[in-house]
């Protein structure tokens, strides 16, 4: 056991929780979720995705939404862009970092950007190239790195593929997605010992949904092997729209309790996330998708 000692949770409600709604969600609603996120001392926030908006609806605001931001310093923001013409537009916003997204499945890919692993990455190299260029830091993100909706289980050996040929095109940082949250502990173990095999521990974060429960287990065998970065999801917002069933992220609000209780620092004031997360909600009409924030904020309104 090497449990690290601090955190870093990236927040991907914004983009990857809001994505999946079906009714639009104002920019000025979004923007004030980073503003609430970053009060209460995230760090990082993926914001938007610069993808088509024939595609994805609800991101097609993504340049009004960056350009609202009061940016906090020492907060980093993120924004997903698939191709050149997605970097490109994604550039005059300036973001901190980009993520490309490529998947361990083929299927998925081909669902999920219209192409095929290999030539995602071909199209990644230009985009990464260009980023670096400009001093912008690169992201990648390995989709159905444990189990595919349209092929079943992934093996191990898919995620080092990807791993490989992300880290071949200058790609700094990997997260290993459990797109469809059908991941258990030691599938996930294999999963990310493989991104390992290419990626130093520092720079490898786990992407876990939770569709089935088992994103809190996920993460903490992850921090057994000193895994110290996730992404996880204000409220437990989203999903994936080429990923029919998958629900969102695990929750923030629940993985900074578990951590706090375990005595890992974040730096992250859990009773302003859950305001955060409760003012997304609000508004979505539904309750936080958090066991943590719903027990939270029973005990306050008790
Ligand atoms: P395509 O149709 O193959 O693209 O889409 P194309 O290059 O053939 O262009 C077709 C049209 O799209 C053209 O417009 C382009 O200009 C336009 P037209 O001439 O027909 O009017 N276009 C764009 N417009 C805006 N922004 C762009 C862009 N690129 C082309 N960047 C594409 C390829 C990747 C764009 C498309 O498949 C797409 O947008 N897919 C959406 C993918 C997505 O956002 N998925 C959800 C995020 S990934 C995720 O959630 C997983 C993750 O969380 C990790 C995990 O959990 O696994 C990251
Ligand atoms: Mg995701």
């Amino acid at each position: 056991m090497q449990l690290p000692s601090k955190v870093k949770i990236v927040d991907v409600g914004p983009r990857d929780g809001l994505q999946n709604e079906k009714a639009p969600v104002p920019a000025a609603v979004k923007i004030e979720l980073v503003h609430r996120l970053q009060d209460a001392g995230l760090t990082e926030i993926e914001v938007t995705s610069f993808v088509s908006p024939k595609w994805v609806p609800q991101m097609a605001d993504n340049a009004e939404v960056m350009m609202g931001i009061k940016r906090k310093p020492g907060v980093r923001y993120s924004v997903l862009t698939p191709n050149m013409k997605g970097f490109e537009a994604a550039v005059l916003s300036k973001p901190d970092e980009i993520v490309v997204f490529a998947a361990a499945s083929e299927a998925f890919s081909q669902r999920n950007i219209n192409c095929s692993i290999e030539e995602s990455i071909e199209r990644f190299r230009p985009v990464t190239e260009a980023a670096l260029a400009k001093g912008i830091r690169v992201r990648g993100a390995i989709s159905c790195a444990v189990g595919c909706p349209y092929e079943g289980e992934v093996a191990p050996e898919r995620v080092e593929m990807v791993a490989r040929l992300l880290k071949d095109i200058g790609v700094q940082h990997v997260g290993v997605a459990d797109t469809i949250g059908v991941g258990t502990p030691l599938k996930v173990r294999r999963a990310m010992e493989a991104a390992l095999q290419h990626y130093d521990i520092d720079d490898v974060s786990g992407h876990f949904h939770d569709t089935y429960g088992q994103a809190l287990g996920n993460t903490l065998i992850c921090l057994e092997m000193g895994i110290w970065n996730y992404d996880t999801s204000s409220a437990g917002l989203g999903g994936c729209p080429y990923a029919k069933g998958a629900t969102g992220n695990v929750a923030t609000e629940d993985v900074v309790y578990m951590l706090h209780g375990m005595g890992i620092d974040t730096g992250i004031d859990l009773d302003k996330l859950i305001d955060a997360g409760k003012f997304i909600s609000d508004f979505l009409e539904r309750k936080p998708n958090s066991r943590a924030a719903t027990a939270l904020l029973n005990k306050r309104a008790g």
